[in-house]
């Protein structure tokens, strides 16, 4: 079976944008593919985290991954700090990762733009770990949203470098990214990407918010400034009702052709509410399912320490593998 790999930062909430660019693909490869689904808690660090706070929403996410549909007998998932391999081999990659090209990171300039009083080391090194967690299962395949891609075609560039230095040790991975919704916009401004770190709470939605709270967000959606008022496909010219459209169709798997029917005529006072409860309805299942999960702490203990042992073990075999191959001394 091949292999997957990819994780989320438990450094907000879990948002419509990680939902539709990563998880529901997740979701739908976690049949074919033998996956490790992680949570990033040691790369949430390199922008300063409230630690209960932290430790709150690493468990909710965790609900949340198998709320979603992963289920825990089928795919490993786990918290990266559990496995020490993460920060083992992300310490040797640092050391075959170039300055030059960590500084052509586009997310650690805007990240360092955003939060200049804490331009920390491990924010700038930040892809290296990432190529680890990735590496370190041999990874085929890391399903992510468009932001991610960068990351990891540097991943590509270190194995590479790597494998031509000391032969054969890393598989080299592919992005996978979805067709609609890898760039899911703010709704308040639709120039810029669903973050969960955004300062402005309207433009993120949240998959475990409620409902008369994503209802409200939708109807206040910005859709553009033009008089035309029709629900059109138009990225450049309507960039806020190319959002909704986008997020319509990935909940609803309707073509932007069938939406641009159903609304015609119609203008954005009913298209607006129609996309909100489309995302309602696809998270009402979720929320439900992670809060009744939640009240169980010893099945979430369950899940995370099976998860751990098993990355574990996968982990430490190319750990071994790549210390052998730069020469330390085994123990
Ligand atoms: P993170 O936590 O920022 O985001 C998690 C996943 O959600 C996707 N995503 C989006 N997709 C579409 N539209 C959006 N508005 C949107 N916002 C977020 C991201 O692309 C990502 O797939 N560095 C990673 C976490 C990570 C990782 C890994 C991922 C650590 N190690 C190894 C893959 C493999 C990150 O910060 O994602």
């Amino acid at each position: 079976k091949k292999v997957i790999l990819s994780g989320i930062q438990p450094s907000g909430e879990l948002t419509l944008g990680s939902y539709l660019g990563a998880i529901k693909n997740w979701v739908k490869l976690s049949d074919e593919y033998e996956c490790y689904y992680m949570l990033a808690d040691l790369h949430s660090i390199t922008v300063r985290q409230n630690p209960a706070d932290l430790r709150r929403r690493t468990l909710t996410q965790i609900a949340a991954y198998i709320a979603c549909g992963l289920d825990p007998e089928k795919n490993t998932i786990f918290i990266q700090s559990h496995v020490p391999a993460h920060a083992e081999l992300g310490w040797v990659l640092d050391c075959y990762t170039m300055f030059g090209e960590l500084s052509r990171m586009t997310q650690f300039k805007d990240k360092s733009a955003k939060n200049a009083d804490n331009i920390n080391a491990g924010l700038f090194t930040y892809p290296a770990l990432m190529a680890a967690d990735i590496l370190l299962y041999q990874a085929d395949l890391v399903p992510v949203g468009e932001d991610q891609k960068q990351h990891v075609e540097i991943c590509r560039d270190i194995a590479n470098r790597f494998n031509g230095v000391y032969g054969e040790t890393f598989r080299i991975p592919e992005p996978f990214i979805p067709k609609v919704g890898a760039r899911v916009m703010s709704l308040t401004s639709p120039g810029n990407k669903m973050s969960k770190s955004d300062k402005d709470p309207n433009g993120c939605v949240y998959v475990l918010e409620k409902p008369e709270d994503i209802m409200r967000k939708f109807k206040k959606a910005v859709t553009d400034s033009d008089t035309e008022r029709c629900v059109r496909y138009d990225r450049a010219e309507k960039p806020g009702v190319a959002n909704l459209m986008a997020i319509y169709s990935a909940a609803t798997g309707k073509t932007y052709e069938e939406i641009e029917r159903e609304f015609d005529g119609k203008g954005y006072g009913a298209f607006k509410p129609a996309v909100g409860e489309a995302v309602v309805e696809l998270f009402r299942p979720i929320r439900e399912e992670t809060e009744r999960l939640l009240a169980d702490k010893s099945y979430l203990e369950s899940v995370y320490r099976a998860g751990a042992e098993k990355a574990g073990y996968v982990s430490n075999k190319t750990l071994r593998k790549v210390y052998k191959k730069v020469g330390f001394v085994a123990r």
